[in-house]
C-alpha cells in the first residue's frame, strides 16, 4: 500500500470492479491517493481483518467497501477499525441487490457502516463522501468539493435551458 493513500477501496470479489472505478475517477478527480484492494469477509477473513486492523496506523482515513449477496465485507472492515467504513452494495442474482443492500444497511447497533446507493451510483456517493470527510479537516479539498456541486448545479442549469430552447421550437 502506497503510505500516502489516504483512503482504502477494497472490493469483496474483482467481479465488483466495475461498480468502484467510479469513485477511482472521483479520487483523481480531486487529487487524492487511494488503495484499492480485493478481499473477501469469507474467503480471505484474515488478511481483511488484518488490513482493517492496521489501516488507522497506515494513514487511511477513510475506508470503502463494496460488496454484493451477504455483503458483510463492510460489516467486518468496522468490527475491526474506528475509522469511518462506507459501504457500496452490489447487485447480484436473483435479488438485484436488495440483499446486499439489506445486508450493508443493517448493522446492528455499535458497529455502524455508512452506506451509499447501490450499484455504480454507490461508487461515485462513497467516494464523494470520504472527500466530504477528508474536507473537514483539509480547506483546500473543501473549496474543491463546493466548485464540484457549484459545476455540477451549473449543467443541470445549462441542460434545462437547452431543453426549454428546443421546446420553444
Ligand atoms: C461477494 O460475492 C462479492 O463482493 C461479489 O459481489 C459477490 C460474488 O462474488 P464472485 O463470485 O463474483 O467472486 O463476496
Amino acid at each position: 500500500m502506497s503510505t500516502a493513500s489516504k483512503v482504502a477501496v477494497i472490493m469483496g470479489s474483482k467481479s465488483d470492479l466495475p461498480i468502484v472505478q467510479g469513485a477511482f475517477k472521483i479520487f483523481d478527480e480531486f487529487g487524492i491517493a487511494y488503495t484499492a484492494r480485493v478481499m473477501s469477509a469469507h474467503r480471505t477473513p484474515e488478511i481483511a481483518a488484518e488490513f482493517a486492523s492496521h489501516a488507522k496506523e497506515n494513514g487511511i482515513k477513510v475506508l470503502i467497501c463494496a460488496a454484493g449477496m451477504a455483503a458483510h465485507l463492510a460489516g467486518v472492515m468496522a468490527a475491526h477499525t474506528t475509522l469511518p467504513v462506507i459501504g457500496i452494495p452490489v447487485a447480484s442474482e436473483p435479488f438485484n441487490g436488495l440483499d446486499s443492500l439489506l445486508s450493508t444497511v443493517q448493522m446492528p447497533p455499535g458497529i455502524p457502516v455508512a452506506t451509499v446507493t447501490a450499484g455504480k451510483a454507490g461508487g461515485k456517493n462513497a467516494a464523494l463522501m470520504a472527500v466530504a470527510i477528508l474536507a473537514l479537516n483539509d480547506e483546500a479539498l473543501a473549496d474543491k468539493l463546493a466548485d464540484f456541486r457549484k459545476r455540477q448545479s451549473e449543467d443541470v442549469e445549462k441542460a434545462d435551458d437547452e431543453l426549454q430552447k428546443s421546446m420553444a421550437k
